[in-house]
């Protein structure tokens, strides 16, 4: 009986252990909920990783371009993520705060490239436990659905 309390402990202490060590990744940028510093839209990261390396975004936002982008992203992106609360993915209504364009951009169009070497995108795959599948979206395509999520931050509620 005793052995068996013990070693119960054990297997309590290593989880809590190795629990501890994985929560390392879910601070700022793993929460993805708005606590993660923001940067300005013209703002290039400094490494730069997947085949977008600049995105030119205009101070306007482009009402066609966004309204082109809207569509898309309905068919493509709202099945794993909502704007403003958590779903299978991170929320986007406020990702143009947080992330740069180049950044998003290349989520969308390499989106194995970022899994696989942005430390960022590889916290988010912890937290949500799954790695976004790439939804094979033309550059236009991408680029609208960019132009639609430039629109949401400042939309009226
Ligand atoms: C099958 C589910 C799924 C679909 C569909 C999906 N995503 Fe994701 N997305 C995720 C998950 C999960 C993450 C978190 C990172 C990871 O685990 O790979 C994510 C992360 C992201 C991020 C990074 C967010 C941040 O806070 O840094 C962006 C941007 C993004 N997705 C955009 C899109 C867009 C745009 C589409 C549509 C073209 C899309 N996603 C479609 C599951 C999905």
């Amino acid at each position: 009986m005793k052995s068996f309390t013990y070693s119960r402990l054990a297997v309590v202490a290593i989880l809590v252990i190795s629990s501890a060590w994985i929560g390392g990744c879910s601070s700022k940028d793993g929460d993805a909920d708005d606590k993660t510093p923001s940067f300005a839209e013209d703002q290039q990261p400094k490494a730069v990783y997947g085949k977008i390396q600049k995105v030119d975004v205009g101070d306007a936002i482009d009402p066609s371009m966004a309204k082109a982008g809207k569509e898309i992203f309905e068919t493509k992106c709202t099945a794993c993520h909502k704007y403003d609360v958590r779903y299978v993915g991170p929320p986007l209504g406020k990702v143009t705060e947080r992330r740069t364009p180049v950044y998003i951009m290349n989520m969308i169009l390499d989106t194995e490239t970022m899994i696989e070497k942005d430390d960022t995108v590889q916290c988010l795959v912890q937290t949500f436990l799954m790695k976004m599948p790439n939804q094979s979206v033309d550059e236009k395509d991408a680029r609208n659905i960019l132009e639609h999520l430039r629109t949401k931050p400042t939309e009226a509620k």
